[in-house]
C-alpha cells in the first residue's frame, strides 16, 4: 500500500513528524512519503489558471492522487488546525476534490496533556466533509511527547506498541475501503 504522511507542523524536530517516520518504520511492507506542505502558497484563487494550480500544489495533489491511504499528524496551534495544515487541505479540497474518497487516520503528540485533541477533532470535522474515509478509533492523542521521543523517533516503548496497534488496523481499515 502507497501511504501519504502529512504533518500539521513544518519544524525540523517536529514530534508529529517524527510521528510519520515512526509509522514508516513500523510498517516496513508498505511504501510510505512524507510530503512536503512547507513549500505550499498560501491559498489564493487568483493563483488558479484554467484550472491549473501552482507548481507545489499540483504536486503535493499528485501525491495524494497516487496514494493509497493518508496519515495525518498534526500539533495543536491555539487549540485548533495548524495554519500550514489547513492551508494544505485547503489546496487538495479545490475541485476536483482529491482527497475525495481517500481513507485516512488521524494521530498527534503534544507537550501537554490533550495530546493534540484540540486540533484532531476540527480537522476530523473538515476531512469528513471533503468525503475523506476517516478511520473512527484507535484515536492516537500523545500527550508529554518531551519525554517519549528521541533522535526524530517516537521511542517511548507503551506508546510505539498502541500506535503500531492503530498503524495496523488503519491499513487493514484502508484495504477496505479501496475494494469498496
Ligand atoms: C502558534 C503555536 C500555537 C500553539 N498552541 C498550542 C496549543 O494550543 N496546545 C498545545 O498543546 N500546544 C500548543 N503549541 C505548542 C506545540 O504543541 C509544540 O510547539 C509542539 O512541539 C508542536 O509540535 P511539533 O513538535 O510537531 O512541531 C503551540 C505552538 C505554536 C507554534
Amino acid at each position: 500500500m502507497k501511504i501519504l504522511g502529512i504533518s500539521g507542523s513544518l519544524r525540523k524536530a517536529s514530534w508529529n513528524t517524527a510521528l510519520l517516520h515512526t509509522a514508516a518504520e513500523l510498517l516496513p511492507g508498505h511504501k510510505f512519503v512524507v510530503a512536503d506542505i512547507g513549500g505550499l502558497p498560501l491559498v489564493n484563487q487568483d493563483l488558479e489558471r484554467d484550472g491549473k494550480f501552482p507548481a507545489a500544489v499540483e504536486r503535493f495533489r499528485d501525491q495524494i492522487i497516487e496514494a493509497d491511504a493518508l496519515l495525518f499528524a498534526t500539533p495543536e496551534y491555539n487549540a485548533s488546525i495548524p495554519a500550514p495544515l489547513k492551508n494544505a487541505v485547503d489546496w487538495a479540497s479545490r475541485p476536483p476534490n482529491v482527497l475525495a474518497g481517500k481513507p485516512a487516520a488521524l494521530c498527534g503528540a503534544s507537550p501537554g496533556v490533550l495530546g493534540t485533541s484540540r486540533a484532531q477533532y476540527p480537522l476530523r470535522q473538515t476531512l469528513g466533509v471533503l468525503s475523506v474515509q476517516m478511520l473512527g478509533q484507535p484515536e492516537v492523542f500523545i500527550g508529554g511527547a518531551a519525554h517519549k521521543f528521541a533522535d526524530g523517533k517516537l521511542t517511548d516503548t507503551v506508546t510505539r506498541e498502541f500506535f503500531g496497534k492503530m498503524l495496523e488496523t488503519f491499513v487493514a481499515f484502508s484495504a477496505r475501503v479501496r475494494l469498496g
